[in-house]
């Protein structure tokens, strides 16, 4: 093999990722007048953050007045059973409110209350209505918002580039190494901070409301660069999904539908969300489910339905009435929002006005009217609590110069994330990284890059075009969701965790193993042989984890150790420090909350 011709860019930040996080980053950075670059593996505007559909969770107190920071802080630490890095639920708890105004001076348009303020709705583990949104398109809103910003900055966009390595002077960054996915150009970028905004781990699932961008990249890239990644089997199971046809199988549908009153039943039309309270809520509940979305759980002062308990309760009570053949059709349960006509009149259209894109994904995908009918829904992956172990303050991973933000970043959530909290994390911690990234920029300008460490990325991308006879990548792939989905799911087991990492190890050799046909222009073929390695990083890492939990927790539910141990009330830490390199899970402790935070826990019960 010669020597691959890079074409080389020169930023002062780098973000690779043009998401919600991505993008918020890059603006920040950008209007400090430093020269950035955004690496993005689709389309601009293609992104999971459009999946967040129902809305942001910020606490502006614009439905409910005795919302607030403090309270919202309190339910994003109880969402995630207390693992999550308390800084960053402070900060974000904290900023949420002014990034959704902010969006709004830049154009976003919310949905408003009668008297024009942003209208905010219900959604799961949230004690008031928190939820800024936009109809069911609140993601799309906001990736409109962000690009007509951002494109005003002077940012150099690079659209449909994949990311190989991040590349290393010493023991700080460096830059980057990718390739054209159009035309197979190989591509350095060198820039002293690079931030990675590059989503989630989806597409290590079978069922997955991910596109096929999501492959673990920035998890696998700064994994591979020497930095820690943190609780990666805490893996959220969203509860409603599409079930039929198989081809649209795990597409969204969003809580939103929940938030509006949809309610859950059973084949035997019963709401099953009430057969199993958690205790927490048990002398609370109303004893009439009949009378609909208003009798609940929760406080009594601002009563909930079942349905909008948090996702991991959800996806599992669903999980259990299909198992135990009281499910629907096509294996999944029913979520019903026509039932609204009972209580509300003119329900069609507020419906259809409030849940659009659910209206017409229903109608056009499945045949359905929502606004007539039930739909068939069951929990489909969604997102990634765990990733790259980031300092609450910065953003910066534990490699200099290398920073993370939105999903590819572990700490916000621990162990469960709530629906909303995806939005507001992404715009204030893609806001800060941003921030911090040019600080670390201006103070330690101009890295070194090594050509080896180029060459050595582009050499090994091309293998599988230089064998002729190999695995076929899709294969590969196939064997890999499949597996992932029946052994690592919903509910995991020692042995079937354990089977799993055996199995990663044969389908990682096979994936050094792939044999693509054709060149390296529109190679598609190409593209998967590359996201195979990331896949076979973040599988492994969920799987590892995962059996080191010996515990339930959030949305890592063991059948062999249902309940909460405090022993294990700490985080996983993967790193690729074993004696040859291989993964290593380590358990930390977790930083001692302030006393004026774990106040307000107690305060909030
Ligand atoms: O259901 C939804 O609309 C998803 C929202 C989220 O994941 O935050």
């Amino acid at each position: 093999m010669g020597t691959p011709e890079c074409v080389t860019h020169e930023h002062e930040v780098l973000l690779i990722g043009a998401g919600g996080a991505g993008l918020r980053a890059a603006i920040e950075a950008a209007s400090t007048g430093v020269n950035v670059g955004v690496v993005c593996k689709s389309l601009l505007g293609k992104a999971h953050t459009v999946m967040a559909e129902g809305g942001m969770a910020a606490s502006m107190g614009n439905v409910d007045d005795r919302d607030n920071w403090r309270v919202h802080f309190s339910d994003t630490m109880r969402g995630g059973q207390y693992l999550n890095n308390w800084r960053m639920a402070q900060v974000h708890a904290q900023q949420a409110a002014d990034r959704v105004r902010e969006l709004e001076a830049w154009g976003a348009i919310f949905d408003r209350t009668r008297d024009g303020k942003i209208l905010q709705r219900n959604f799961g583990g949230h004690k008031y209505p928190r939820l800024a949104h936009v109809g069911d398109r609140t993601g799309l809103e906001m990736i409109r918002t962000l690009q007509d910003h951002g494109i005003h900055q002077g940012i150099e966009f690079y659209m449909e580039y994949t990311v190989l390595e991040i590349l290393m002077d010493g023991d700080r960054v460096a830059g980057a190494v990718g390739y054209e996915r159009e035309k197979g150009r190989f591509h350095v970028w060198k820039a002293p901070a690079v931030v990675l905004a590059t989503g989630g781990i989806g597409r290590a699932f079978k069922i997955t409301s991910n596109s096929w961008e999501y492959t673990g990249d920035g998890h696998a890239l700064a994994y591979r660069a020497g930095a820690e990644l943190k609780d990666m089997e805490f893996v959220q199971f969203h509860p409603t999904g599409m079930v039929w046809p198989p081809s649209v199988r795990g597409i969204l549908v969003t809580e939103g539908v929940r938030g509006e009153g949809g309610v859950l039943r059973n084949s035997e039309g019963r709401r099953f969300m009430f057969d199993d309270i958690p205790d927490l809520y048990k002398n609370q509940t109303a004893s009439d489910p009949e009378e609909g979305w208003r009798y609940v759980t929760g406080d009594k002062d601002a009563q909930r339905p079942p349905e909008l308990l948090t996702r991991d309760h959800v996806a599992r009570c669903i999980v259990r009435e299909i198992r135990e053949g009281r499910g629907s059709p096509h294996g999944g349960v029913f979520l019903d929002i026509a039932w609204i006509k009972e209580k509300m009149s003119k329900a069609d259209a507020h419906i259809r006005k409030k849940l659009p894109s659910m209206y017409h994904q229903f109608k056009q995908l499945a045949g359905v009217d929502i606004t007539k009918d039930p739909m068939e829904v069951g929990p489909t992956t969604h997102y990634a609590m765990g990733g790259v172990n980031v300092d609450g303050e910065t953003q910066m991973s534990t490699v200099n110069g290398l920073f993370a933000c939105g999903e590819v970043a572990a700490g916000l959530h621990g162990a469960n994330r709530l629906g909303g909290n995806s939005l507001s994390d992404l715009v204030v911690f893609g806001k800060l990284a941003g921030e911090h990234a040019v600080k670390w920029a201006k103070q330690n300008p101009s890295p070194t890059v090594d050509e080896g460490q180029v060459q050595a990325a582009c050499r090994a991308a091309l293998e599988p075009m230089e064998r002729e006879h190999g695995e076929s990548p899709y294969e590969v792939q196939a064997s890999l969701q499949e597996m992932m989905q029946d052994k690592v799911g919903i509910v995991r087991t020692q042995n079937e965790m354990g089977e799993a990492v055996e199995s990663i190890a044969a389908l990682r050799t096979k994936a050094q193993n792939t044999a693509v046909p054709g060149n390296r222009e529109y190679n598609p073929g190409w593209h998967t042989s590359v996201d195979l390695h990331n896949l076979m990083v973040v599988s492994e890492a969920v799987a590892r984890s995962g059996m080191d939990r010996k515990e339930s927790r959030g949305a890592h539910f063991r059948e062999d150790f249902p309940a909460k141990d405090e022993a294990h009330a700490n985080h996983n830490t993967i790193t690729k420090r074993g004696p040859d390199g291989e993964m290593t899970v380590e358990r930390r402790e977790i930083p001692t909350m302030p006393t004026e935070l774990s106040d307000i826990i107690k305060e909030m019960g």
